[in-house]
């Protein structure tokens, strides 16, 4: 999604912004452009459609240079991708970066075009850029200019602006997109996510909601969404928190991939004795909420919305409290009706997800019991706006389609659920089991990446599918549902997901030799029950590319290939079968030579609605 840098330096900043929107190309954009204050203190600007790397071809022909700068990487909402909708936008002296919605730009371009502005864009941005160069034509101060815009902005908005008449400044705010500000030796930046400036600096102040900042040479001031002034702590990140590179690897989601046994570990290390859970993981204040829980909430979008699925069965089986699920997208519209004493838990990866975030915010006005947050970025709005949190400890995850930031998800709520059944007398025994298979698991999850060889033969057998089947039952069917997602992300196959007891209520109709079905099979109780439904496949002629528990007596044969899976507890099931599902989506998105790290239309952080 989109991603803005920002510089106030004593030396050229070009550099500083287009290495920072490199490390921002990672969460999708379409287009790019920078605007410089050049030492005649003139607004120079420069934006492309395409990669930055056009934009880099572009500023060679034209050069920039100056010591004050903002550029951006954009995701197209409000018009097609093309070189004008990028940003920055201008008015005059005027450029601005902005990430989010402007709700009521309609009615804002028809009051500025009646005024005399002119529009070269048609995104919700550009009204900014015009707003502000009126108000400064009177305030004759950035800052003031941009307070007196911001009540005009209906939506939600991360901004940075810069003017040629006040070169050396650069002034911005955020309301419901993020925004960061990096502390370097004489000279400030601004990033929307901290990852694009830890070339420069590791020193960082997380922007609240409303505050706006003025950097300029001799240094910054924050104001609160009343105007006060403020002071916000500054926080030193450490070398853990770096964006990594992809090493040996070819794209950052096959190194996720192969990373996960050692996140996996990260994300219990210290968190489990030898067979117990250390006590108060969560915060001493969220163990006293775990006695008094009587449901649980859970929030979250996309692959996060399915680690959430698969939760709600630990959570009714082991901790034998109801759990309902929902994604934040429709649970932050409707009238929810809240059991007293329910615990709310919002489930991301970046912390910034809008609907996720937004579905928190509404939650905090109905009476919950208390907000529990599991995600893997600290600092992250989400942790901030929590009442605790439990970090995933997956480290960086680049490659737009979520793998390690998914089973170590499924770890956390595992870690979760146990603590919430041991309020409720879980037999210790029970607990050793539990505790001990996750101990066990990164090693299984090594297993499971060495079947990496036979998935790359088997995905050339959907490599000209236009359509596929997932199937799974109980929690296995929300594994189902991650590996059609990752299939249909990254090689754009349509992939569908059912329960697989509800084949003969409709999907059996689109069953025939063209259509691949895969089925998760572990061999458990529900086992003879999908062998059923994987009859009826085979008797309409489907293809089953069945991925079975060793000992589930499946035998390859027309029709019908079995992936041998190895004996893995029942507990970690749906840990790790999600993995050659991961590696099956690779193999076909590489055979179909799609943009596995960063495919189509996608973004990483989705930050807006
Ligand atoms: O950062 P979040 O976990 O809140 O993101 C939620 C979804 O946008 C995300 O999981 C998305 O579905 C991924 N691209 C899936 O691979």
């Amino acid at each position: 999604m989109c991603g803005i840098v920002g510089a106030v330096a004593q030396r050229n900043v070009y550099g500083i912004l287009i290495e920072g929107l490199r490390r921002l190309e990672y969460r999708g954009y379409d287009s790019a452009g920078v605007s410089i204050i050049d030492s005649t203190h003139t607004l120079q600007t420069r934006k492309t459609h395409g990669k930055v790397a056009a934009l880099e071809h572009a500023v060679a022909e034209n050069p920039v240079s100056g010591r004050t700068g903002i550029a951006h990487t954009r995701w197209a909402t409000h018009g097609e991708p093309s070189t004008v909708n990028s940003h920055p936008h201008t008015s005059g002296g005027v450029a601005v970066v902005h990430n989010g919605i402007i709700e009521n730009h309609q009615a804002l371009r028809t009051e500025l075009l009646d005024a005399g502005y002119y529009f070269s864009s048609e995104t919700d941005s550009e009204v900014i850029a015009h707003l502000v160069h009126r108000a400064l034509i009177k305030t004759l101060n950035l800052r003031e200019a941009v307070t007196q815009v911001l009540p005009r902005l209906d939506g939600a908005y991360a901004l940075v602006v810069v003017s040629d008449d006040a070169p050396g400044e650069l002034v911005g705010a955020r309301s419901g997109s993020p925004l960061v500000m990096g502390i370097g030796v004489e000279e400030l930046f601004v990033a929307s996510d901290q990852m694009a400036l830890r070339q420069v600096t590791d020193r960082f102040i997380f922007l609240q909601e409303g505050d706006l900042f003025e950097l300029t040479n001799t240094g910054f001031r924050l104001f609160d969404e009343s105007g006060a002034s403020v002071e916000r702590p500054v926080q030193q990140l450490t070398e853990r928190d770096r964006v990594v590179d992809k090493g040996a690897y070819r794209h950052f989601m096959q190194k996720e991939i192969f990373e996960q046994p050692t996140v996996l570990a990260a994300t219990t290390a210290g968190r489990i004795g030898t067979d117990y859970l250390r006590e108060a993981i969560f915060g001493y204040r969220a163990d006293a909420l775990f006695g008094e829980a009587a449901a649980v909430q859970l929030v979250a979008c996309g692959t996060s919305f399915h680690s959430a699925l698969v939760a709600k069965h630990w959570i009714e089986a082991y901790a034998g409290i109801p759990c309902l699920v929902e994604v934040a997208s429709e649970y932050r519209y409707r009238d929810v009706a809240v059991i007293d004493n329910t615990l709310f838990v919002s489930i991301s990866q970046s912390g910034e997800t809008a609907d996720t975030l937004a579905a928190l915010r509404k939650a905090q006005t109905l009476g919950y019991l208390g907000f529990l947050a599991i995600c893997n970025v600290a600092n992250s709005s989400l942790v901030r706006e929590s009442d605790a949190a439990l970090m995933t400890e997956a480290g960086p995850e680049v490659g737009v389609a979520s793998t390690k930031a998914f089973t170590t998800q499924l770890v956390a709520l595992q870690l979760l659920c146990i603590a919430l059944a041991k309020h409720r007398q879980l037999p210790i025994e029970k607990e050793r089991t539990l505790i001990r298979h996750l101990h066990a698991l990164p090693t299984l999850c090594a297993e499971m990446l060495a079947l990496n060889s036979q998935i790359e033969r088997v995905s050339e057998a959907f490599a000209n599918k236009q359509h596929a089947l997932y199937l799974g039952r109980g929690e296995h069917y929300a594994v189902a549902l991650e590996g059609a997602l990752k299939l249909k992300e990254i090689s754009y196959i349509h992939a569908e997901a059912y329960p697989a007891g509800e084949l003969k209520h409709g999907p059996l109709a689109l069953v025939d030799e063209e259509m691949p079905v895969i089925a998760v099979a572990p061999n458990n109780e529900l086992l003879e029950k999908l062998k059923s439904n994987l009859h009826e496949v085979r008797a309409r002629g489907g293809q089953i590319f069945v991925f079975a528990d060793r000992d589930a007596g499946f035998l390859s044969e027309s029709g019908m290939t079995v992936i041998d899976m190895p004996r893995v507890p029942k507990s970690l099931e749906a840990i790790l079968y999600s993995v050659p599902l991961q590696l099956l989506a690779y193999h076909v998105a590489l055979l179909k030579g799609t943009d596995v790290d960063q495919p189509r239309n996608l973004a990483k952080s989705v930050t807006v609605e």
